[in-house]
């Protein structure tokens, strides 16, 4: 009789040190291993209303999970390119003085086509298109 109580200790024991044993580790491998969740699929954002960024100034806007550096050049000309440096993906900027996109980081510049001008970037930035829809900018994924 009372070996069969210590046996039931034991079991109980040993099964609650291997609870605690697992409730430590599972969340510690799946946060190590994470579960793939696929980008979602967007194809055009609103940046908002047209009158509210002034020609030669820019804003950042969110394009799904990436920024997007959107460009009144001028009264009647848009630019919107993807504002992840192509070197080693720092945010870059519109400087207004220099018309130009600069990237602080390793002094990256790059012009209003999103062509490399100087610096260390290896590609150019990938270029969205823009339009504006009753007062709306709205910028797409070119095709
Ligand atoms: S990260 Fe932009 S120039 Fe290096």
């Amino acid at each position: 009789m009372a070996e069969d109580r210590r046996s039931l200790i034991r079991w109980l024991l040993g099964g609650g040190f291997t609870a605690s044993v697992i409730s430590f580790l599972y969340p510690a491998i799946r946060f190590m291993n994470p579960p793939r969740i696929p980008e979602a699929a967007v194809n055009e954002v609103s940046a908002g209303r047209a009158d509210q960024l002034k020609p030669n100034s820019s804003t950042i806007v969110r394009f799904g999970n990436r920024p997007v550096l959107l460009i009144r050049v001028a009264e009647d000309e848009w630019k919107a390119f993807g504002a992840v440096c192509t070197h080693l993906n720092c945010t870059v900027q519109y400087r207004p003085d220099g018309h130009d996109i600069w990237c602080a980081c390793h002094n990256g510049i790059y012009d209003l086509n999103g062509r490399v001008v100087a610096g260390p970037p290896p590609r150019p930035l990938e270029e969205y298109a823009v339009r504006i829809r009753d007062g709306e900018v709205v910028i797409a994924r070119r095709v």
